[in-house]
């Protein structure tokens, strides 16, 4: 089908796709051929379209090099063709064959301590080294050029969740091509020196060929110029790496699309060249892993954070990967979904934006580091639940399909995000602070919970059809950003700003002008002084040591300190808060409003929070940081007003909703993430999709039901 050029990115975008892609990555390479027939007629019987192939299997495409072999692959795809079933390629290059590290050693990815990766797992090799991109060009060629015209192939995935296992490197060829990226940054060394604070313990540098790797060993802490631009470097590097891959891609063949499967976002400017190659953004949901290794709250919530995040970005995606069953590698293991429940967690998906979606795999493998890594197929070749549920779920989509297509999801409070350089600035002095991220899941689960529309937006998008923008102490504000808020503003939004917002330039230098700087007009204030308070929930000042690169802060984590007792409070809307993190004196200019004032040591009776009315709007300032119970008391005093307001009015515990749209169309999506029949009152009128039946009012939910009610 031809390609559909998408528009610009933005998370208001829906994808440039016309078919829901439904199916599963599969690993023809891994069982035997004779089960292909049935493996192609069960993947259509299913409802399936799509299956996603190769990414790990460079061995078989080029078992030595230079002499290319496609039989295998021609012949799983021809199967699958036959039956209907189309088939997204993947670039194989996170997996480089062993002829390769053998002959290229060179290419090997060096950890911080010099460690030299060994041919082992994957993700081994150095994105940054031209060695490796030599090698993955002439891959990516030779697989273009053989599928150019097979109309089985519908679009590439490149590599596969890029800088997931690991994303620096400090080998000999990556600090060569660091210094190339700063001698094509920066005019002559003089301006590094600058940028990176040289006169500073004496960092200067006389040349560029000088300049080293940001090392742990360093032995202290490293200018936060150079750890900022190092990580500007790998993000850089991570696009050329795959933008030599798109244009291979596209010169070969117009029609393909392409994207890439995200894992997490760790040096990957999505919204730069990154993003901007590629058709849509592909995002793999595992939310019980999620959720069990980051901590964040439960799996519902945890998985809507992490679309919502996803979504920021470049608009509907499609979701590669969707958790199936239990999963392991030999190191954890994760929870096993209920009956129902990886089905309902697909839908929470689509809920949030999936425009598309696999379940990860269509069989587990029998041998390697996943073989408890289970699949929608059991190991014995029996379907079982799973095959059942992703038989339900793709039926249902492909009904669905012409009214989820086209429609956003809806926003009201945006919470500012997708700026790589404000998550970078944070790791580069985290302090033991919260991360802007850290800080805003408080406000983004506690929407979550009820119901209100959250989600994450960068600036630079379109702001019109929010309610609500909260900043989350982003050090890095660009002036430019300025105008765009203040229409915002102006025209009737709310914007929420916080603490330490708008206090760095560009290199991590803090201007001479008083903060919040280029903002401070727009909200009428000004920072007088602030300090640094422990966490509300923690008894000290310090994270743990070996965390004090990443900035993870780890609430409770060290012995009692005496800053534990000095709690600042704070009045909010009839209300007392300990405050959390930070507290700012703020010096108010005419008209701004106090809304909350610290009450009690020597801050009592100052302003902690602020408002001031702009145009038909108005901005709100809160000199700490976020607590649940603020996110809360915001949410009420601030958000509501603005018409934030839940988009259903009784939500019990355990049901999610979320709301699609588009001009002619609006779509609720309820879903019960518990194992108990819930009854939701307060449903609009209109149909559900997934039944037929009509709904107002109440609509009760059996365990891991959902509900897609297209409102009348
Ligand atoms: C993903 C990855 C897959 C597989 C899966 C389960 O992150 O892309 O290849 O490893 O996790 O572990």
């Amino acid at each position: 089908m031809p390609r559909k050029t998408p528009t610009a990115l933005s998370v208001w975008r829906p994808l440039n796709l016309d078919q829901f892609l439904l199916g599963a990555p599969h690993y023809p390479e891994h069982v035997d051929e004779s089960l292909r027939q049935r493996d192609a007629e069960r993947l259509a019987a299913s409802g399936a379209n799509t299956v996603r192939m190769g990414e790990f299997a460079w061995n078989i495409w080029e078992p030595m090099e230079g002499r290319f072999s496609f039989d295998l692959f021609d012949r799983a795809i021809a199967v699958l063709g036959k039956e209907g079933i189309k088939t997204i390629l993947c670039t194989p290059t996170a997996t480089p064959p062993r002829w390769l590290t053998v002959n290229y050693p060179e290419v090997l990815r060096v950890d911080a301590n010099g460690r030299v990766a060994g041919h082992g797992s994957r993700q081994h090799a150095d994105t940054t080294s031209p060695v490796f991109r030599t090698h993955s060009r002439r891959i990516t060629r030779a697989m273009a050029d053989h599928y150019r015209d097979n109309p089985h192939v519908i679009g590439w995935q490149t590599d596969n969740e890029l800088n997931t296992t690991a994303s620096e490197s400090y080998s000999a060829s990556c600090r060569l091509e660091f210094q190339k990226y700063l001698s094509h940054v920066y005019p002559d060394i003089h301006a590094v020196n600058h940028a990176w604070g040289g006169h500073f313990w004496a960092l200067a540098y006389d040349t560029f060929a000088q300049i080293d790797l940001p090392r742990q060993m360093a032995p202290g802490f490293i200018s936060p110029g150079h750890l900022q631009d190092y990580h500007r470097f790998l993000a850089h590097a991570t696009a050329m790496f795959q933008h030599d891959q798109v244009e291979i891609l596209r010169a070969i063949n117009p029609d393909w699309f392409i994207f890439h499967n995200l894992g997490n976002l760790a040096d990957i400017d999505f919204r730069g060249q990154f993003g901007q190659d590629l058709d849509f953004i592909g995002f793999d949901i595992y939310p019980m892993l999620y959720d069990e290794f980051r901590r964040t709250g439960g799996l519902g919530p945890t998985q809507a954070l992490h679309l919502d995040l996803c979504r920021a970005y470049s608009g509907n995606f499609i979701v590669p990967e969707q958790a199936s069953g239990f999963g392991s590698q030999p190191g954890f293991s994760t929870m096993t979904p209920e009956p129902g429940e990886m089905r309902r967690m697909a839908l929470s998906s689509v809920a949030r934006g999936a425009d598309g979606l696999m379940f990860f795999r269509w069989r587990p493998a029998h041998f390697g580091a996943e073989i408890y890594w289970m699949g929608v197929i059991d190991h014995d070749d029996v379907p079982r639940r799973r095959y059942e549920e992703a038989t339900q779920f793709f039926g249902e989509m492909n009904r669905l399909a012409p009214e989820i297509l086209g429609t956003h999801v809806r926003m009201d409070v945006g919470i500012a995000g997708a700026d790589f350089d404000n998550q970078e600035a944070h790791k580069t002095y985290p302090m033991g602070m919260p991360s802007p991220l850290e800080d805003a899941i408080l406000l983004h689960r506690h929407c979550y919970t009820q119901g209100i529309a959250c989600g994450f937006i960068h600036p630079e998008d379109d702001l019109t059809r929010l309610k609500v923008l909260y900043v989350p102490h982003w050090v890095m504000w660009k002036l430019e950003w300025t105008a765009r808020v203040d229409a915002f503003v102006a025209q009737g939004g709310t914007l929420i700003l916080s603490a330490l917002t708008a206090t760095r330039d560009v290199h991590n230098h803090i201007p001479t002008e008083q903060a919040p700087v280029g903002l401070s007009a727009l909200a009428g204030v000004k920072v007088y002084e602030f300090g640094r308070l422990a966490g509300p929930d923690a008894s000290g000042l310090f994270p743990p040591w070996p965390d004090r690169y990443v900035g993870a802060y780890a609430p409770g984590s060290v012995p009692d300190a005496a800053s534990a007792s000095r709690k600042y409070r704070f009045s909010f809307g009839n209300q007392e808060f300990t405050a959390g993190h930070l507290y700012e004196k703020l010096e108010l200019a005419p008209g701004t409003e106090v809304l909350g004032q610290w009450t009690n040591r020597w801050l009592e009776g100052s302003p902690a929070i602020t408002s001031r009315k702009h145009g038909k709007g108005r901005v709100v300032y809160v000199g700490t940081y976020l607590t649940p119970e603020l996110a809360a008391q915001l949410a009420e005093t601030v958000c509501q007003p603005a018409g934030a307001v839940p988009l259903l009015p009784h939500l019990p515990e355990g049901v999610e909703v979320s709301v699609r749209q588009a001009e002619d169309r609006v779509l609720y999506f309820i879903q019960n993430t518990t194992d108990l029949t819930v009854l939701v009152k307060g449903v609009v009128a209109g149909t559900d999709l997934l039944t037929g039946q009509s709904v107002a009012g109440d609509l009760t939910l059996a365990s891991y039901g959902c509900a897609v009610v297209k409102a009348t």
